[in-house]
């Protein structure tokens, strides 16, 4: 049986409060099979050590360091400054500099030569996202040869755009190093492959296999990640007599919740979103001191300047919305910038009446279907999803739109709140449907199968 090796930015630890469902997914995958999970330690400090390995439940977590100015290239620079902006279509807030390239690419290179030594012809690696893109070129150059995966959480937009990257071929070839990509949704995936044939010479097989005029062979697929539909389920019946969910229940004093929960950051749309929510007020003027919007959006990224920027945006913001509608014995705009563990989250989930998650780009948002998951199946809420994350592909029956267009998201919040119980049902069900067919460990089960099936350049 294969080992399993993960390789991701960061690694989620035994018993992390703050992890999520994808850690969730991986710990259960390394279980199985035992293996090995691999990343940065979270620490920046002035002499970075040898790796750190922790041994648990037949896991190993080997996790390094990076020095600060390691830290400030590879992971404030070109990993958050360069290729996040880029991959979200903001080719505006793009900043590239050859130093920070050449710090991600330092970083990648580190990452290999400690983890190469670890890895058996015979395993699985598994790469995760934008962070590590060139690090199947650079283990293959420390000799690595089992098959080695990589899956891109991110969007990935269409090749006119990331050709506005200096250096965008050596990173877009770097992907054919891999033998399985996998992205979230059918137009990431194409957006790769018009890349690939059109600006680098590849040619597509009838079996999903993108061939290079180097010779390499990758396979490319669309696999759109999951979350674990009856555990978030089971949370949020079980979260509802939690003393936080309880707080929050009794403060609304049966006013109607509309809840959103990201981290604070520009894709995500909040300020369309405070501006939508504050439109709604303005229009209907029946809905004020029924309705309350709670946005949790734990800060991320503090170093980096427009995360710092948004941040002090989104506080004058919603302080003007606050300050325009708030009565003595109604305040409409929660606004938090703080974390909740997952069963928190999942009962404040079926406490809101609206789940309103409207980013500008993302990848797939897994509180669409975490919200989705943790409705009481009598008395549902609707989901307001943006057409521009990559779970609109799949939820199709919430209620669609687009987050730049105020009005129309304003009218959305209206429509939801005053949706009747028969249409809340039918679309929850159809909702609910889509995700019992396709849970995170189909997504895992699936990517990997197909990654052990791919050729292994040690047979070739
Ligand atoms: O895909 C975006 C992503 O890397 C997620 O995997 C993760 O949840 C998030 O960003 C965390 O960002 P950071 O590690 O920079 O705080």
């Amino acid at each position: 049986m294969s080992r399993l090796i993960v390789v991701s930015n960061r690694v989620a630890m035994p018993r992390e409060t703050r992890a999520g469902g994808l850690a969730a997914a991986m710990h259960s995958a390394l279980a199985e099979n035992g293996g090995i999970w691999f990343g940065w330690s979270g620490k920046v400090s002035d002499s970075p050590g040898p790796p750190t390995e922790l041994d648990e439940g037949g896991i190993k977590y080997v996790t390094v360091d990076l020095a600060r100015d390691e830290y400030d290239a590879y992971y404030n620079g070109f990993a958050n400054r360069t290729l996040w902006p880029l991959l979200h279509y903001r080719l505006d807030l793009v900043d590239y500099r050859r130093d920070t390239y050449r710090g991600y690419q330092r970083v990648n290179r580190s990452f290999a030569r400690l983890l190469a030594p670890m890895i058996r012809d015979d395993d699985l690696v598994w790469v995760q996202d934008y962070h590590l893109m060139p690090l199947a070129a650079l283990l293959r150059e420390e000799g690595v040869r089992a098959r080695i995966g990589f899956f891109l959480h991110t969007p990935l937009p269409p090749p006119d755009l990331v050709v506005a990257l200096p250096g965008h071929r050596a990173l877009m070839e770097a992907l054919t190093d891999y033998d399985l990509v996998g992205f979230q949704t059918e137009g990431d995936r194409q957006a790769c492959l018009d890349y690939l044939i059109n600006l680098a010479g590849g040619s597509l097989t009838y079996d999903d296999y993108i061939t290079m005029p180097s010779g390499t062979r990758t396979l490319v697929r669309c696999m759109p990640i999951s979350i674990d539909r009856d555990l978030v389920a089971q949370q949020a019946m079980r979260a509802s007599q939690q003393v936080t969910v309880r707080r929050l229940r009794d403060s609304l004093l049966g006013r109607w919740l509309i809840i959103g929960v990201d981290r604070l950051d520009y894709s995500k749309g909040l300020h369309d979103r405070f501006a939508a929510f504050g439109r709604f007020l303005d229009r209907h003027t029946e809905h004020r001191r029924q309705a309350v919007m709670l946005q949790v959006a734990p800060a991320s990224r503090g170093e980096v300047p427009e995360y710092r920027q948004i941040r002090a945006d989104l506080e004058r913001q919603s302080g003007a919305v606050n300050g325009r509608f708030s009565e003595a014995d109604w305040v409409p705009l929660r606004y938090v910038n703080r974390t909740y563990t997952q069963s928190t989250l999942a009962g404040f989930y079926r406490t809101a009446r609206v789940g309103l998650v409207t980013p500008l780009r993302d990848g797939m948002n897994l509180v669409a279907k975490e919200y989705v998951a943790a409705q009481d199946p009598d008395d549902p809420g609707v989901l307001v999803l943006s057409s521009f994350a990559g779970a609109a592909r799949e939820l199709e029956s919430a209620v669609i739109v687009n987050p730049y267009d105020i009005d129309g998201v304003a009218e959305a919040i209206h429509r939801a709140i005053t949706m009747t119980l028969p249409e809340r049902r039918r679309r929850w069900r159809e909702l609910d449907e889509v995700l019992r067919g396709w849970t995170i460990a189909d997504w895992r089960e699936s990517y990997l199968t197909q990654l052990a099936a791919t050729r292994n350049p040690g047979d070739s």
